[in-house]
Order: structure tokens, then sequence, then C-alpha cells
């Protein structure tokens, strides 16, 4: 590894050069930079940029997430999706104020003990928050390590992944060695890493010539960048169906939340069943999802949706009732447009508020 502090360097160098200024990164709040991993586990930057300043405007403290409820917590985290990750946060801020005075811990140890923490996030804490030399791999360091140091295997392997956990450590605990006062090298050098993956080293048409790590790379040098890093054999997707109802009730509509214990656990969403095909007797398939029939159901909408490896087509009906029905067993409201607003969603439903929105125009004040 001689050219290992050759990197580092360049890698240092380039960050303090070009690290975009993301909100996250004018602070060393282990709080705000926690709330930040998490949810860039989920979608890109420029996403997550609004969620986060919303969240910290909301949550400015561990204390205050501790406290708040958890419909509001989900909220705040509407349209993330990967709902538990919200919930999570709301245990380990919880347990944080009961093991630890509120005081966010500075121990690795006792970080990745919390709910929802793994290695990754650790890593991540523990280097950007408190500068200490611990690794981060996420699927953009994964790329950059693999393309350097020429990893051909599958980065999804026990092995493999050990092997870039290595380098990861590797080059942070270098990075370490040029600790100067009022520096980060860490922090930077992880930074980085995830930094160059983002905007240089991307999966396809990577600018080479624009890279801090050109000289030393052996993708590169063997031109075998488009290779590297393995593709995964992915499971094949699994196609299926459902139906959603938007039934409108005095302008009104009928959403019922999700029972703890079960998948989108407190989320609300519109009607809804699996059906296992294309739904063709749509008087049916809405009593038994409603218990009641609906009158004047109309095909909506059709929103298109993928949880891991399942493509969900859900086709969304309206239809209009004047009756006193409700949940089926389920917590559930009769909501105005604007009261729907205020409610958690998972994406496939928010799509469809989002739908109903644009169709009624611009809203009269609920009676
Ligand atoms: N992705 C995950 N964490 C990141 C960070 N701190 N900076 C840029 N991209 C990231």
């Amino acid at each position: 590894m001689a050219r290992l502090p050759f990197l580092v360097r360049s890698l240092l160098g380039w960050y303090r050069r070009n690290a975009r200024k993301l909100p996250w990164r004018l602070t060393t709040d282990p709080y705000a930079i926690w709330i930040s991993e998490v949810m860039l586990q989920q979608t890109q930057v420029r996403t997550v940029i609004p969620y986060w300043n919303r969240w910290m405007r909301r949550f400015p403290s561990i204390r205050s997430l501790a406290r708040a409820k958890v419909s509001e917590v989900l909220r705040c985290w509407a349209g993330l999706g990967y709902y538990t990750r919200a919930r999570n946060l709301q245990s380990a801020a919880r347990l944080i104020v009961s093991n630890h005075v509120g005081n966010f811990p500075r121990n690795f140890g006792d970080i990745i003990a919390l709910p929802g923490v793994g290695r990754y996030t650790a890593g991540a804490i523990c280097s950007i928050a408190f500068n200490q030399p611990a690794p981060v791999l996420d699927g953009n360091v994964t790329r950059v390590l693999a393309r350097i140091f020429g990893i051909t295997t599958d980065p999804k392997e026990t092995r493999t992944k050990g092997r870039l956990w290595d380098l990861a450590q590797h080059l942070v605990s270098h990075a370490a060695k040029y600790q100067k006062p009022k520096t980060r090298p860490c922090a930077d050098l992880n930074q980085a890493l995830m930094e160059l993956g983002a905007t240089v080293c991307t999966p396809r048409q990577p600018q080479c010539p624009k890279c801090p790590c050109r000289r030393y790379c052996r993708a590169r040098k063997e031109h075998r960048v488009a290779e590297i890093p393995a593709k995964t054999v992915r499971p094949k997707s699994l196609h299926r169906w459902a139906a959603a109802f938007a039934i409108n009730r005095d302008g009104r509509f009928l959403v019922r939340q999700r029972s703890s214990g079960e998948i989108n656990a407190y989320l609300w969403e519109f009607p809804n069943l699996e059906t296992n095909s294309p739904v063709s007797k749509v008087q049916s398939v809405a009593h038994r999802c409603l218990g009641f029939r609906p009158r004047s159901i109309q095909p909506f909408c059709v929103v298109a949706h993928t949880i891991m490896r399942h493509r969900i087509r859900l086709e969304v009906f309206t239809g209009t009732t004047n009756g006193p029905w409700t949940g089926q067993g389920r917590n559930a409201r009769w909501c105005t447009l604007k009261q729907l607003h205020q409610l958690a969603f998972p994406s496939a439903h928010r799509k469809i508020l989002q739908a109903l929105e644009a169709k009624a125009g611009p809203q009269k004040p609920p009676r």
C-alpha cells in the first residue's frame, strides 16, 4: 500500500477545493449529522436538503425528538420511505435521553448500540461529528475503493466486503496522521470518498480526468472502469397488482391508519387491497375492500411503485357514498384534502393525494 499517503493527501486536497456546501456540513453537532446520514441512506442529496432543514426546525434537539408524538415524527419523514427509520430515530433519541442524559454518545460501541444504527452510520457519525478514525462504506465509497484498488469480485460477498472495510479503515487511519490544529482529516477523508463517488466516480460515465485519484487508480490503468464494481445479480422482479379507493363523502375522503406491528405502522392510506391481476370486477373488489358499495366508481389513476423486488401496479378508483361507514376495525377518518395533507402517507398514497389535489384545483375552506 505504498500509494496510501499520496492517495490520502490527494483526496483531502480535492475535498477542500470541491466539497459541496451542504447544510449539515456547517455543523459538527452529532445529532444533526446523524439525521442527515439516515436521510441520505434513502435518497439523493437534492431531495434530502429540504427534509433535513424542516426536520431540524421542527426537532432541533435530541430531547425535542424524544418527546414528540410519533405521528408528528412520521409526518416530517413522509415521502422519504422506509418509515421504520424514522421510528428508530425517535427510539434512539429516547434512549439517548434515558441512558446518556440527552448527550449524543461519542463512543463507537455506544453509537452502534442505538436502534437503527449500523456500521456505516456509526462510522459516519464518529468520523464526521467527532473526527475519529472510523471507516465508512456505502455504495459510493464501495465504487470508489473497488475502482482504485481494482477489486473485481462482487462487493456484496462477505469476503470482498471485509476487504473493502479494511481498505476504508486504512485510509481513514492514515488520514488521522495529518491531524493539525483546526483541521478534521478523518471527517474530510470519509466525506471526500462519499463526495467523489457522488460527483466524479459515478456508476456511469465517470469523469476520470477530474479525479484526484486518477494516477493511483487500477481500474483506470487497466481500462476496466466500466466493469468495476462487479454487478450483483439481482433476483427477478415480482409483479403484483393492487386496488385503492378514494371515496368521497361530502368533500371528505376515507383513509385508514395501519396498526402497530404491520409494515408501514401508523401511516395513513386510502383503503386498498391486493388483487391477483388487473381489476376486472371493480364493484366486488370495492365491496371486499371497503365493506360497503360505493356509487359512481371510476378509474382515476395508476400508481406504479417498487418495494424491494416487488413491482406493484396500484389501480386507483374514485367513488362516492353517503353512508356512515368507516374502517372495518381499523382506525379510520373522513378527511378533507387539507386535513389529509397533515397526515403521514407512504409515498404511493401521497401520490394519490397529489392527484386528487391536482384534480380538485385550488381548495375551498373545509366545511
Ligand atoms: N452520502 C451519505 N453521507 C454523505 C455525506 N456526508 N456527504 C455526501 N454524501 C453523502
